[in-house]
């Protein structure tokens, strides 16, 4: 499946670094129409009405006049969500599906911890079930990187495989949509950073996520490890979703205390980033609010009782949510920052934005009060008659507080980042392509200070 777009994002930096082609690039992406260019600084939105279908040469002025005076309600926005199931067992669908797909041999992407946890065996028996063979890849860290994905690709190939299953977290699945497209177009996963650089989609793919966090599996973004650069490379393409993601809460029980936390930090952010988005949508900011509603009522449980299968539903189901809304809405500064400080330290995605949310919350609710005040209600504050200062500050306290309750305690310091590294760790960050729907414009000295911040 190919975006509406063909043009690759040039990178011409902007103001304080910011990579202004790459902005618009990036959000014309987000609403798929090529004709309708927004261009996005500090809120303020210009829209070429020329481009128009209705307002094209013949049409009578009276006419015209009638139509720019009907401004449409709702800004343009597309919305793709692949094919899933969810629900306890969800899992056991996958021989079906296979076998749809016609499958001979199945290349399952996993690593050591999901198959010591015994799911990869239960792939391999559900294919085997249907009599489809399959190979396993398990070379892949908790942060995927770039040889990693290019050793799976040779596999693949070498194998003759015709169907790739990634069974795993955040980290697996992005390895194996990588491998997917590094095998269609047989050149360096690192040629596909950016929005829409990867011309021919991969093998069908179907995703079993065994943490509730990262929406790898819905969603059309693959974050790989440039381990040349040490920083993580935003890969977004339509190409890269998944043809079926398998949503089974039962998957999540292996997971200890502190990766729950870290993937349900994760998926919080990707709700909060998707409602403040320039990108949002109506029907994008549905799913975002209900997704911090579940995640701020469960996780907690979750991290306490890993066990308990009412809170690892719920958690699976807000992750879902927040997948769908931040794959159509794109993120923000959180994940700009994170994307740097994760590739420069190998630290668990998740823990990176943790350690992140509430200054990048502190910088941008100002920017955006009313959208922060729904998110802050989403997470049961009472922020009635509140100021801008007021409800900023809330929020983001409150954010502070729910990590370090879930055990996500210190700050970047205490990981070993010092403030000598911080203008490397700025460099990568204003570079990446989340930053571009941030809600309020950060240059290259908003995000040192930021980090500067969070030491
Ligand atoms: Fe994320």
């Amino acid at each position: 499946m190919q975006g509406g777009r063909s043009t690759l994002p040039c990178r011409i930096d902007g103001p304080g670094g910011q990579p202004s082609g790459c902005l618009n690039e990036t959000v014309s992406y987000f609403l798929d129409f090529g004709r309708l260019i927004v261009i996005l600084n500090s809120r303020v939105r210009e829209t070429q009405k020329s481009s128009r279908p209705e307002e094209a040469p013949g049409v009578s002025a009276g006419l015209r006049g009638a139509k720019e005076e009907a401004m449409p309600l709702y800004e343009l926005r597309k919305f793709v969500v692949p094919e899933f199931i969810f629900g306890v067992g969800a899992r056991w669908r996958l021989g079906y599906y296979a076998r749809t797909m016609m499958a001979r041999r199945v290349f399952i992407v996993s690593d050591p911890g999901v198959i010591a946890a015994g799911w990869t065996q239960q792939v391999r028996d559900a294919l085997a079930e249907v009599g489809i063979a399959s190979t396993v890849f398990s070379d892949v860290s908790p942060n995927s990187k770039d040889d990693e994905v290019m050793a799976g690709a040779a596999m693949y190939a070498a194998e003759r495989c015709d169907v790739i299953v990634a069974v795993g977290g955040g980290s697996v699945i992005d390895c194996a949509k990588a491998i997917a497209i590094v095998h269609a177009n047989n050149c360096h996963v690192r040629a596909f950073e950016g929005v829409d650089r990867v011309e021919k989609p991969g093998p069908p793919l179907i995703c079993i996520p065994t943490t509730a966090g990262a929406s790898a599996d819905i969603s059309q973004f693959c974050i790989v490890l440039n381990s040349a650069e040490r920083y993580k490379m935003a890969i977004i393409s339509k190409t890269v979703i998944p043809d079926v993601a398998l949503v089974d809460p039962e998957t999540t029980v292996t997971m200890d205390s502190y990766l729950t936390a870290c993937t349900g930090i994760d998926a919080l952010t990707h709700a909060i980033e998707a409602f403040a988005s320039t990108a949002s949508s109506p029907i994008a900011d549905v799913h975002a609010l209900a997704a911090i509603r579940l995640i701020w009522a469960n996780l907690g449980q979750a991290v306490r009782e890993p066990h308990l299968m009412p809170a690892r539903e719920n958690m699976a189901l807000g992750s879902l949510q927040a997948g769908i809304a931040f794959s159509n809405a794109s993120l923000g500064a959180v994940h700009a920052l994170a994307h740097s400080l994760g590739g420069f330290l190998d630290l668990p995605h998740g823990e990176c934005n943790a350690l992140l949310l509430e200054h990048v919350v502190r910088f941008n609710a100002p920017t955006a009060p009313e959208r922060y005040r729904q998110i802050g209600e989403a997470m049961e504050l009472d922020l009635r008659g509140a100021s801008s200062q007021i409800l900023t500050e809330q929020v983001s306290q409150a954010l502070s507080t729910f990590r370090n309750r879930v055990g996500i305690v210190g700050g970047l310091a205490a990981r070993g980042v010092s403030a000598a590294v911080i203008p490397d760790l700025a460099a990568h960050a204003v570079k990446d392509a989340c930053i571009v729907t941030n809600p309020k414009y950060a240059n290259l000295d908003d995000v040192k200070a930021i980090y500067g911040e969070a030491l």
